[in-house]
């Protein structure tokens, strides 16, 4: 049985390398993809969107635009890692799939509510105001989801602050009612995409591919490397997005650890961090997990495999 998912994103590389992967692999029934402003403006991402489901082909699935802004704060993007576009370094077709015509917030509520209860997995990879509008129109989406395997936060680090990741803190409310709201949630945060490091084995394995999505991939690596080593000082880009889409393929990818999590609204210096208990072992209702640790060459494999099952779909 496939595993349904909607992935909700702000593409940036890793999103569309998430995209990829999630279309790419044969266990992934890929339900929607949503938008929500993040790397860049709503209208930047939603067209990276559709650039990239033009360059792997994709059809049939549909695509909505959802909020233009956070809950409350200011937009904040991120060309320091992403460029001017969102996703600079390759050129990227004009889009040919025309945007479903719902918000996005109303194509995850409508999908969800179509569906079967417990069937399908919400995989957030930007800032969560998507994801907490619809919890909020709709809250019996809350219970109906199987479970929310997001990439955002980290327990140990952050990297929009000292504590604070990029996703949870461009719209800490929202992510504050995506972590409260009871479902299952998983958090694949910076401890574990810190670990997905594109080497220069995994560019040779991409590379090995030899195919247009391939190559394409190749630069969107290239432009995300230099721009990780300037303004973070790695020297291989962490690829976070598709680490989520990973786990709800194959959860043993990676190791867990259940533990309460909450997000810290207040702080004058922790604004946005998300807060793990580990003072004792995690009651057994616990709802939410963290990621851990994990297998850096299946991980790779998978999205290796992706791209060699999408083919050698080429741009007209
Ligand atoms: C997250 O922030 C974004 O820039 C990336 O796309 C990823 O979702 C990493 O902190
Ligand atoms: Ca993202």
């Amino acid at each position: 049985m496939k595993k349904k998912i909607i992935l909700d994103c702000d593409p940036g590389h890793d999103d569309a390398i998430a995209l990829l992967l999630a279309y790419g692999n044969p266990q992934i029934d890929l339900l929607a993809v949503t938008t929500v402003v993040g790397n860049q403006t709503l209208e930047k991402v939603t067209r990276n969107a559709l650039a990239v489901a033009r360059i792997a082909g994709i059809t049939g699935i549909p695509f909505a635009a959802g909020c233009p802004r956070p809950l409350i704060r200011e937009i904040e993007t991120a060309p320091d890692i992403h460029g001017d576009s969102g996703l600079d370094g390759p050129v990227l077709p004009e889009p040919v799939l025309t945007l479903d015509s719902r918000h996005a917030v109303q194509l995850i509520i409508d999908t969800i509510m179509a569906h079967p209860p417990k069937t399908i997995t919400l995989v957030p990879t930007a800032g969560l105001t998507n994801i907490a509008l619809a919890a909020r129109l709709e809250p019996r989406i809350i219970d109906r989801v199987k479970e929310v395997v997001l990439m955002g936060g980290g327990y140990h680090t952050g990297n929009w602050s000292a504590v604070a990741e990029f996703n949870i803190k461009i719209d800490p409310e929202a992510a504050h009612i995506v972590f409260n709201a009871g479902w299952p949630l998983t958090m694949v945060g910076l401890d574990l995409t810190h670990q997905a490091l594109a080497t220069p084995e995994v560019v040779s394995k991409i590379a090995a591919v030899g195919t247009a999505p391939a190559q394409f991939v190749l630069e969107l690596l290239e432009f995300f490397g230099t721009m990780y080593k300037s303004a973070q000082g790695f020297d291989y880009p962490p690829v976070h997005d598709p680490c989520a889409v990973a786990y709800v393929i194959d959860p043993s990818v990676m190791t867990t650890r259940k533990v309460p999590l909450d997000v810290e609204l207040t702080g004058t210096l922790t604004l946005g961090m998300t807060v793990a208990d580990f003072r004792s072992p995690a009651p057994a209702d616990c709802p939410t997990q963290v990621a851990v640790k994990l297998d850096h060459s299946r991980f790779w494999d998978l999205v290796t495999d992706a791209l060699r099952r999408i083919g050698d779909v080429r741009v007209a």
